[in-house]
């Protein structure tokens, strides 16, 4: 049986309960697999799997009571810079919509309509795609608080756009949520991870043996990577990635991730990957324990990204950190206009420090903007655009 890590809260009561019955609908599924079922597979159910994964169920993942923060959930300074970028891409369109993918608790859907009334400069209509339906119910309670002027404009698409879309595509920390295959470099080649049933848990095995060909063996060659290293690989992404390369008219995607460009992603000295678990605000790497309670991870590989963007016809924009990108789109402005007393100033320092320091999000996440038909790229990446990075 696999031990919890000593820096792991306890669960309670309910969360070992429901962490049960996860494991027990996984390991069906591990064994009409035959055993071992690929990486992806699992952490796609240990995730979404309906009333049941992390993702799928009413728990409280956001903010400071749940288990991890993301840049909305911090306050207002993320969403009022990016609503000052979707206004730059609107006004160049002369109109059109926004298209949040993954809209967790809908606190960046508010911010950013609120900031776009502000700005005067609404889209259209605002479509949101999630696949949770727990925080779809979540996201429409969000929405019912906005005005009605604005509440009116949203609405939760069942599928993707059939004809053109134009506008604004945003997504949040969703490319980092997409199932990912998890593999290691043999002296035989690269093998595929699975996941298999132990005494009381789960724990890794072989799903595919080592193969000397196809794109995991060619990605291993190309970096180097020695016997005994483990990382991820994301075909899921590329394939979301292709898809809006087919609907994507005219407009911008504003891609906001935990991440690197390929050389640094695929580095010698990150030979255990890239997974991240949280678990109420405790950060560890070991995906096969408290199924079903814990979010999972795996940084997004920039590189893998643009290639693909290329290959869909899409046009790179820009490429930064989001401390270099907040900056470009006006943090400072945003911040000079808000919060008066000495309490919110605190809580603004705090906010700024959380979004732009190296050792919080400022460096580890990056903002990639995919384009179609525009002429000028958001004036945030004015000096500070690093695409040439994505060339490794
Ligand atoms: C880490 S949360 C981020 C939530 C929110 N964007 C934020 O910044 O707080 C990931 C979100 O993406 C959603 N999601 C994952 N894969 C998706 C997909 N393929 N399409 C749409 N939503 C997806 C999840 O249900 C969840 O709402």
């Amino acid at each position: 049986m696999r031990t919890l890590l000593p820096e792991l809260p306890e669960p309670s009561d309910d969360e070992r309960a429901h962490a049960a019955r996860v494991t027990a609908h996984v390991a069906a599924r591990i064994d009409a697999a035959g055993g071992c079922l690929p990486f992806d597979r699992y952490m796609e159910l240990a995730l979404y799997a309906p009333g049941l994964g992390y993702y799928a169920i009413d728990r409280q993942q956001f903010g400071s009571a749940g288990d991890f923060a993301t840049a909305p959930e911090l306050g207002r300074l993320f969403g009022a810079c990016l609503a000052r970028q979707c206004a730059g891409v609107l006004a160049e369109l002369g109109n059109g919509s926004i298209l949040e993918f993954g809209a967790g608790s809908g606190a960046l859907c508010r911010q950013l309509l609120e900031e776009l009334a502000a700005l005067d400069c609404l889209p259209e209509r605002y479509l949101v795609m999630e696949t949770s339906a727990a925080l779809k119910a979540r996201q429409m309670d969000a929405v019912a608080a906005l005005p009605a002027e604005l509440a009116r404009r949203v609405t939760w698409l069942d599928r993707l756009p059939e004809a053109a879309f134009h506008g604004v595509v945003v997504a949040n920390e969703v490319l980092d949520a997409m199932p990912v295959t998890r593999f290691a470099v043999t002296g035989q080649g690269v093998a595929r991870c699975g996941v298999r049933v132990v005494e009381g848990g789960f724990d890794w095995c072989v799903n595919e043996p080592a193969n000397a060909d196809g794109p995991l063996a060619s990605l291993a060659a190309r970096h180097d990577l020695p016997p005994g290293y483990r990382s991820e690989y994301r075909p899921r992404a590329n394939a979301w990635i292709a898809s809006l390369g087919e609907w994507l008219g005219r407009g911008a995607a504003f891609i906001v991730d935990y991440g690197y460009p390929a050389a640094e992603y695929y580095h010698p000295e990150r030979a255990r990957g890239t997974l991240q678990c949280y678990f109420r605000h405790v950060v560890h790497d070991d995906p096969l324990v408290l199924t079903g309670v814990q979010d999972i991870t795996a940084h997004v590989d920039f590189s893998a990204v643009a290639a693909a963007a290329r290959e869909a016809g899409l046009d790179i924009m820009g490429y930064a950190s989001q401390s270099a990108f907040l900056l470009g789109a006006g943090l400072m402005d945003v911040i000079g206009s808000g919060a008066p007393t000495a309490e919110g100033q605190l809580a603004l320092s705090n906010e700024v420090k959380r979004l732009t320091l190296p050792t919080e999000m400022g460096e580890l996440v990056k903002v990639l903007v995919l384009g179609r038909g525009l002429d000028r790229a958001p004036d945030a990446f004015g000096g500070v655009d690093r695409s040439q990075a994505l060339e490794s």
